[in-house]
């Protein structure tokens, strides 16, 4: 039942390829446009939307903050990312002309829940972003963008996190398409970019036995940290979550450019430190940014855990090990940046002889408020 593996997350990460390529089906059209026909709002309603909330919790919470930066980059709508426990207590300012993205991989989970019933309470538009059918969040939302990441047994989310977050990208070029706007033919192009993404994943995963053997020499760590900037901050958050439930040990994600405002302090002798590198192509040098950060906790003693694109050497002279990716366009990093931290939790787990699959306290679904 495991298909060979010794964990259902290890299987479910090895599916990853097929979650993202299943999710992305029908809904890519030749012409580079989108066809998302499921998501029954009216294209008026979708025109006048002047602000996003995205909403929900856990790792399906990381892949809203992923969400921003391309929505926000293609729509030029204003975007909010929430935790759902947070959102409706508040008092969010919210009306016809918001558009509230709630995402679960269960669709049961009960914060986001009451969120969505809050959101459509104060007469909101809604769109769940969900992985089982005909589950109570798609239910009660106005419109449903399904992921098809297939059934997750782990407790752990791995395959429904990178489906999450390719129904993301959708959502934003879908409404980037319906708006007409002037990034029209930088969408076109990502279009293409994202038709590649399974065979990224695939790639990735063809490199993940340095990664186990890594994993083995971390499992006695007190704390580890993990930086990443823009995108790979998410991503960054969600490498340490992993950590936390899977391992047991404390991990925080920081934005790599906060480290001087205080977390630089946390770096002793030794302690890990995982940075998610920027591609060198990506905004105003953000990368040289994170390769000082490398550099300065190296400095401090840190042992650098790099993950980075193919051919950037820049980051070699500070990273006691290199972890790497494919070449990918910045705003879609996350598919690629991720799948590491996933297996090195995974791996991490298994040394120090927990059930990976079951982590203590810990429910796949989270039906109580
Ligand atoms: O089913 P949901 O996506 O609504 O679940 C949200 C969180 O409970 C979930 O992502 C949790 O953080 C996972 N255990 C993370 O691996």
């Amino acid at each position: 039942e495991k298909g060979g593996h010794d964990w259902f997350m290890l299987k479910e990460i090895a599916e990853q390829p097929q979650a993202v390529a299943d999710t992305l089906l029908g809904r890519l059209g030749e012409d580079g446009r989108l066809v998302l026909d499921e998501v029954r709002l009216p294209d008026q309603d979708l025109r006048d939307i002047d602000k996003v909330f995205v909403v929900s919790c856990g790792t399906s919470y990381h892949a809203g903050l992923i969400a921003k930066y391309a929505i926000e980059h293609w729509t030029r709508i204003p975007v909010e990312v929430e935790v759902a426990s947070e959102f409706r207590y508040r008092d969010p300012v919210l009306d016809r002309s918001t558009l509230v993205v709630v995402i679960s991989q269960s669709g049961e989970t009960m914060d986001t829940l009451m969120a969505l019933r809050h959101a459509r309470d104060q007469k909101a538009r809604t769109l769940a972003i969900c992985n089982v059918n005909g589950s109570t969040i798609p239910r009660e939302s106005d419109a449903v963008l399904y992921t098809h990441a297939g059934p997750e047994i782990a407790v752990a989310s791995t395959k429904s996190f990178l489906a999450q977050i390719v129904a993301c990208y959708l959502v934003g070029l879908f409404l980037a398409q319906i708006r007409g706007i002037k990034y029209a033919d930088e969408v076109a192009a990502i279009v293409e970019d994202i038709r590649g993404l399974p065979q990224a994943v695939e790639q990735v995963l063809a490199q993940m036995e340095p990664v186990r053997a890594l994993g083995r020499t971390l499992a006695d760590a007190d704390t580890i940290l993990f930086l990443g900037r823009h995108v790979g901050f998410p991503v960054a958050l969600e490498g340490a979550l992993k950590l936390k439930e899977l391992a047991y040990i404390h991990a925080e994600g920081f934005a790599a450019g906060e480290l001087k405002h205080g977390p630089i302090a946390l770096i002793d002798e030794g302690t890990p430190v995982v940075v998610v590198v920027p591609s060198p192509r990506s905004r105003e040098s953000v990368h040289g940014k994170v390769v000082s950060n490398i550099q300065e906790v190296r400095a401090r003693g840190a042992r650098t855990i790099v993950i980075a694109e193919e051919g950037d050497d820049d980051v070699l002279p500070y990273a006691d090990h290199v972890i790497r990716v494919p070449r990918t366009p910045t705003l879609l990093a996350p598919i690629v940046t991720t799948v590491p931290l996933q297996v090195l939790a995974c791996e991490i787990a298994d040394c120090r002889g927990y059930d990976v699959d079951q982590p203590r306290n810990l429910a796949k679904s989270v039906t109580v408020e």
